[in-house]
């Protein structure tokens, strides 16, 4: 297994002298990325706030001419690339083209590589367009990073509504908290597939594979924000408008 930690110590070691606000260590983190962009791509653009400084970049871009193509992970996504212009794959064709870019953000990022994500309700189709692309892109600020996960970001599962309540219970039994999510309008969340999202507060995942699985084990559970062995690179972005970037390919030779 990979271990970031001297990356991790960098961006620490980095973070103390980069002040800042928060949206400019997005930015950096977002305009960073720009440079992995080929002419011809098909990329896979997550969901978020650090993904959309990724979206007004790429945009700019393709107004000088750049020639990709999008496949968004989320409605929110969807509405704000047609927003801006940036061409995107029709739903028909995501099964015949595989990304060659995924760039996404994370609500937490951990010492083995594995991220936390769902914090914005898009996981399934974020984890699918994942999974789909040959290469995934990770752009966070430094609070993103933790050693272990723990109960500073509760997990995202997403379910089907139809008998959630026992599927609740049974995800309490793995020796967590467990709320629904409601949407800020008021009501239950509803995810772009219908379905609900409960969040799950765990006082440390020690192991996040298994927790993964045992989760992924119960009916009633669509998919789980735990994404491991998805990263290829990290970028993380600071306040001062600079950036550090991992390839876990290169750590893993
Ligand atoms: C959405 C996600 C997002 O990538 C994650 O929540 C990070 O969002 P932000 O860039 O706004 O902090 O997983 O489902």
């Amino acid at each position: 297994m990979i271990s970031l930690l001297s990356f991790f110590e960098d961006v620490r070691a980095k973070s103390s002298s980069a002040d800042g606000p928060q949206d400019e260590a997005k930015r950096a983190a977002a305009d960073a990325v720009l440079a992995q962009v080929e002419p011809g791509m098909t990329l896979g653009l997550g969901t978020g706030s650090t993904v959309d400084f990724f979206l007004q970049a790429l945009a700019q871009r393709t107004r000088d001419g750049l020639q990709v193509q999008g496949v968004p992970t989320s409605s929110q996504t969807e509405r704000r690339a047609k927003e801006l212009g940036i061409p995107l794959l029709g739903e028909g064709e995501f099964r015949r083209v595989k990304n060659q870019l995924c760039v996404d953000g994370a609500d937490r990022v951990d010492l083995a590589g594995r991220l936390i994500k769902g914090g914005g309700g898009a996981l399934l189709r974020e984890k699918l367009v994942a999974t789909h692309s040959s290469q995934v892109c990770i752009l966070v600020d430094p609070s993103k990073l933790v050693s272990v996960f723990d109960s500073t970001f509760p997990l995202p599962v997403e379910c089907l509504d139809f008998g959630v309540e026992d599927t609740l219970e049974k995800i309490r039994r793995l020796g967590c908290e467990v709320t629904l999510r409601d949407s800020s309008g008021g009501g239950r969340l509803r995810t772009d597939n219908g379905n609900v999202i409960a969040d799950c507060v765990f006082h440390q995942i020690a192991d996040p594979v298994a927790t993964e699985l045992r989760l992924n084990a119960i009916p009633g559970i669509v998919e789980v924000g735990i994404f491991s062995d998805l990263l290829d690179l990290l970028v993380v972005g600071f306040p001062d408008g600079t950036s550090l970037t991992c390839s876990t390919k290169e750590l893993a030779r």
